[in-house]
């Protein structure tokens, strides 16, 4: 986040009480997430310290207790044992006399190099930025540095470190959200932190001690804006067996549709230093997801082998709105858990997300249907805001202006996602309902570049009752993007705009909410 962005909820904060709380979940809440994770109540960002442990997922999260905008950070706490249902804990971490709790990661140090356990209790260790508000007014650069936390109870209880903080600032004022990882070939802990528009490594044998390692970043990616919440792990190419480094960045603002968004790289990582590979190095930047809202989106450590899968969850929000969207007893949701795969395209790696296999667990009976010729307006059986679509496309002759789907209700508004043959690019159109009024910048058109080649283009998209996510060509191009309609979306339609010759067949579910 900007200091702008922070500062400026805090100064009106400290005129107002925070607002009250609306009742509890229900009907009275049109757009709280039926199977997305919200907080319960007030503010949300960031997702932080994502673990796997004993059986559970657990999900952190920058929180702020007190109100539905950005202030003093905690870390709330939820954990899940399928990715769906989220049980709501106590809050993780309060601000303390060094801070605020900003975002960071949790590791399980299962050899307990950090000497935090104690009589065979493995701690989870929490590394995290406090970031010092007093400094930060003094007008001081180096209000941000990295402390950790230890937990020996499966997470429900905190200790922070005597030592803290472990790495103090080096007078950089963006110095922050440390996502830690176990680099087993050298058998040291990996730091990867943001540093204003770079990306800093440090290692470390016991997660106290850190040694500067290398920066990334100058002349790389995107710099529209200050690089955030970044990430490092290694997956399959193709599954296997070759195996690539990705670095996820993510950055605000500078997004490719405005705003927040996450960009990566992919390359080698020896421990020490972060080299991009082929179509990786320069200016050119790949987004994750090229929507507006999947922001701060980092993976889980500890996923056993056995599953080998390497999961993200974001924030489904951008810093150009998140605070003024229009709910009343919480602010934000995460976006669906995704696992992320690298795939060789004719273009290069690239890096596909895909919703858990968990998630189809949502889905109720399903319709399949194959319409050789589609016509402007098609309506899809399911009613209800909640739905699941794969849609293939194609136009064996002339090709239409768009094609897609459209979700709407009784007062005139409308969701519209499809794509663009001759633009080759995929698009979504908030439109312009009034109930959008709450900031210039949500309304609009977002496009993301299609990125495999082929002469069927698949869609495969999930609506919540505030959301769509889009997951195009495999997972190749992703588009996340909230909404706020009057009424819920209950109804939807297949649309061909433009003419052509357009081939469609999709499968539709509706989806059981899980709250
Ligand atoms: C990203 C971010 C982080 C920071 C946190 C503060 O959204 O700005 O860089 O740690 O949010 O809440």
């Amino acid at each position: 986040m900007k200091a702008a962005v922070c500062l400026l909820p805090l100064l009106l904060l400290a005129a107002c009480a925070p607002p009250p709380a609306a009742p509890a979940s229900g009907t009275d809440e049109p757009h709280r997430p039926r199977f997305h994770f919200t907080p319960d109540s007030m503010w949300m960002n960031d997702p932080n310290g994502l673990v796997y442990f004993d059986g559970e997922y657990h999900l952190f999260y920058q929180h702020y207790p007190d109100s539905t905008v950005w202030g003093p950070m905690h870390w709330g706490h939820a954990v899940s044992r399928d990715l769906l249902r989220w049980e709501h804990l106590p809050i993780a971490l309060y601000p303390d006399s060094l801070g605020y709790i900003f975002s960071g990661s949790a590791v399980a140090d299962s050899a307990n190099t950090s000497g935090f356990g104690a009589a065979g209790q493995i701690p989870l260790v929490a590394i995290f930025t406090h970031h010092d508000p007093a400094g930060e007014r003094a007008g001081r650069d180096d209000f941000q540095y990295q402390s950790l936390a230890y937990s020996l109870d499966r997470g429900r209880s905190w200790t922070k470190y005597r030592g803290n903080p472990v790495l103090p600032n080096p007078g950089i004022r963006d110095f922050r959200d440390p996502k830690v990882i176990w680099h087993a070939p050298s058998r040291r802990w990996v730091m990867v932190l943001a540093a204003k528009d770079r990306i800093h490594f440090y290692t470390s044998p016991n997660l106290r001690e850190w040694t500067f390692a290398s920066e990334f970043g100058a002349g790389e990616g995107a710099h529209g804006g200050v690089w955030e919440c970044p990430d490092l792990f290694e997956l399959p190419v193709d599954g296997g067996p070759e195996t690539q480094w990705v670095l996820l960045v993510s950055i605000n603002p500078g997004g490719p549709n405005g705003g927040s968004a996450t960009q990566y790289f992919a390359g080698t990582f020896d421990g020490t230093r972060f080299i991009p590979g082929e179509g990786f190095g320069g200016q050119q930047a790949h987004w994750m997801d090229a929507g507006r809202d999947n922001y701060a989106g980092v993976t889980w450590s500890g996923i056993p082998q056995a599953d080998g899968r390497r999961i993200l969850i974001g924030w489904m929000s951008n810093w150009d709105y998140a605070q003024t969207v229009p709910t009343r007893r919480w602010r934000s949701a995460m976006t669906l858990p995704r696992s992320l795969h690298l795939r060789r395209t004719p273009g290069g790696l690239r890096l596909a997300s895909w919703p858990v296999e968990e998630a189809a667990r949502l889905r109720g009976p399903a319709v399949r249907t194959a319409l050789p010729a589609l016509a402007d307006r098609h309506p899809l059986p399911a009613s209800g805001a909640l739905r699941e679509l794969e849609l293939a496309l194609s136009w064996p002759g002339p090709a239409p202006a768009a094609a897609g789907v459209v979700l709407e209700n009784d007062r005139g508004e409308s969701l519209r996602i499809g794509y663009q043959p001759a633009e080759q690019q995929y698009v979504i159109d908030r439109g312009q309902a009034p109930r959008q009024a709450f900031s210039p910048k949500f309304a609009g058109i977002q496009t993301a570049p299609r990125i495999a080649a082929g002469d069927t283009v698949r869609m495969r998209l999930i609506f919540d009752a505030a959301s769509a996510e889009l997951f195009a060509d495999g997972g190749l191009t992703v588009m996340t993007s909230i909404f706020f309609p009057e009424a819920p979306f209950t109804r939807a339609y297949l649309f061909r705009e433009g003419g052509g010759d357009v081939q469609a067949a999709y499968t539709e579910w509706p989806l059981q909410p899980v709250r």
